[in-house]
């Protein structure tokens, strides 16, 4: 190593007789990827510093040039021009060396009865805030694209399948409110998962309080936090706020997974059901005529990556003994770019749900194919007093024979079915329509388009009670 770039580098402090070696300097860093922590960094810093001085523990004096100081970081971070030191280890060094640079002595008393321990557990809590906030909105989006689907298509009738072979009739609008209930847990689970994490760590210190006479339920107001950690040392070590969100995410990940599978299955010629706007497209660089649809393809394909996160945060948070270990520092990484992958697709996916063209003949063509309205029949003859299971076997007979010729239950004439029960009468053809089908399950959970209809009612009141909630929640962003 040349001796300049040794001269460069300090000691860390009066402890050590020479500076840390390059490689450790670069190991240990992680400014790369924490400033992206550096806006919340500095708000935490601000009020943290507005107590320290509220409670006479730093002077007036140096709490102004502490806030002269911070907005000229802030505005340098914001246009582009602060310049990141790796030297400088992480985000919090980066911002209180530069403070101090900028406001002398003032810069050095912020640091004053905190850690980097409970600065950066606030920091990252503030951010992951803002992170659900913007992902609960999307979540919204998507659940609001999936709405309007189904309105249109309440009455617009497809195969249900179960092992992907044709079931029973469903209402396509009935197949999309599925994902909304899906999305709504998913987002009952991000809300549960805020409000645990909107507890302050700030007065924890490195892990065992300070002695000075902090105030710290000041902070926590000042920084939109419904509570303060009870335990310093639980406020510093522990991150399971942040696997409870890589958790959710998984969840929900899985959920857009499935939604993508579908579209992916319903968009290929063999299904037919539905085309995807060309915009969200890609072509083939060989096959002149093929359309990929790439983009639920791609969503799908993420859930690996957002699945492998948690195990890389529940993996590093294994085994460490309180309190605070460098192996937090691990953290970040999954945690930023799970909130990345997330908000990401959830946002093409909710741009993406209005453009889809739906080919409601197709839908229909292949509900008659499958031989789709049997249990209807089946019910049929309940109805006319045959018990279930002989019902079951009965319409089992006339499916096989209707299989055999080639023809759909509803091609069979009267003399024909009755072969097989005697009780069928001329009553039985509404039965046997894909309409009749539905139209028959009307209660609470059904697909009869009436239900449906009404569940699309419910759905939006859910919707607007959750944004007027989720836009007055403690610490939210205002203008998000
Ligand atoms: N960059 C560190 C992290 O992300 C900040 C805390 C460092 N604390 C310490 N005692 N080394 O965890």
């Amino acid at each position: 190593m040349p001796n300049t770039a040794r001269k460069s580098r300090k000691r860390w402090s009066g402890r050590f007789s020479e500076p840390v070696a390059e490689r450790v300097a670069a190991y240990t860093a992680s400014v790369n990827f924490d400033r992206r922590l550096a806006l919340v960094d500095i708000a935490a810093s601000l009020a943290h510093a507005r107590m320290l001085a509220a409670q006479a523990i730093i002077s007036r004096r140096d709490l102004a040039a502490i806030e002269r100081g911070m907005k000229r970081i802030r505005a340098d971070i914001e246009a582009g021009r602060f310049e990141w030191s790796v030297e400088r280890e992480d985000v919090h060094f980066n911002i209180e060396r530069r403070l101090t640079e900028l406001v002398g002595e003032a810069g050095k008393r912020l640091h004053t009865a905190r850690s980097r321990n409970d600065q950066v557990a606030t920091d990252v809590r503030i951010y992951l805030r803002t992170a659900i906030d913007g992902i609960l909105d999307l979540l919204r989006a998507l659940r609001t694209a999936l709405v309007e689907l189904a309105h249109t298509h309440a009455a617009t009738l497809m195969p249900g399948f179960t092992h992907l072979q044709v079931a029973q009739p469903v209402s396509f609008g009935h197949h999309l409110l599925a994902y909304f209930e899906m999305f709504t847990r998913d987002a009952g689970r991000l809300i549960d998962c805020r409000k645990r994490l909107n507890v302050l760590p700030l007065g924890a210190a490195a892990l065992a309080g300070t002695s000075f006479p902090i105030d710290r339920a000041r902070v926590a107001r000042e920084l939109g936090f419904e509570a303060v950690c009870e335990n310093s040392l639980d406020a510093v070590s522990d991150r399971d706020f942040a696997l409870e969100f890589c958790a959710a995410a998984a969840i929900i990940a899985m959920h857009v997974s499935r939604l993508a599978e579908e579209l992916v299955l319903w968009m290929s010629p063999r299904f037919g059901f539905i085309d995807l706007p060309d915009r969200f497209c890609t072509g083939s660089s060989i096959m002149p005529q093929k359309k990929n649809p790439d983009v639920p393809e791609l969503a799908r394909g993420k859930t690996g990556r957002v699945y492998g996160h948690l195990l890389a945060l529940l993996t590093v948070m294994k085994s460490q003994p309180l309190a605070y270990n460098k192996d937090n520092q691990e953290d970040k990484e999954p945690l930023f770019d799970t909130i990345d992958t997330l908000t990401e697709t959830l946002a093409i996916i909710a741009e993406m749900l209005p453009g889809i063209r739906v080919n409601a003949q197709a839908m229909r063509a292949a509900a008659l194919q499958g031989y789709a309205t049997a249990t209807d029949l089946a019910d049929y003859l309940v109805r006319k007093g045959v018990a279930f299971r002989d019902a079951h076997e009965a319409v089992g007979l006339a499916v096989r024979f209707a299989v055999d010729q080639g023809r759909d239950l509803s091609q069979l004439s009267l003399n024909e079915l009755r072969r097989f029960c005697a009780l069928i009468d001329a009553d039985v053809a509404g039965a046997l329509t894909l309409e009749g089908s539905v139209e028959a399950r009307r209660h609470v959970g059904g697909t009869a388009p009436v239900q449906v209809r009404r569940a699309l009612a419910q759905a939006r009141r859910k919707l607007a009670r959750e944004a007027k909630l989720s836009h007055a929640m403690p610490g939210r962003t205002p203008g998000r």
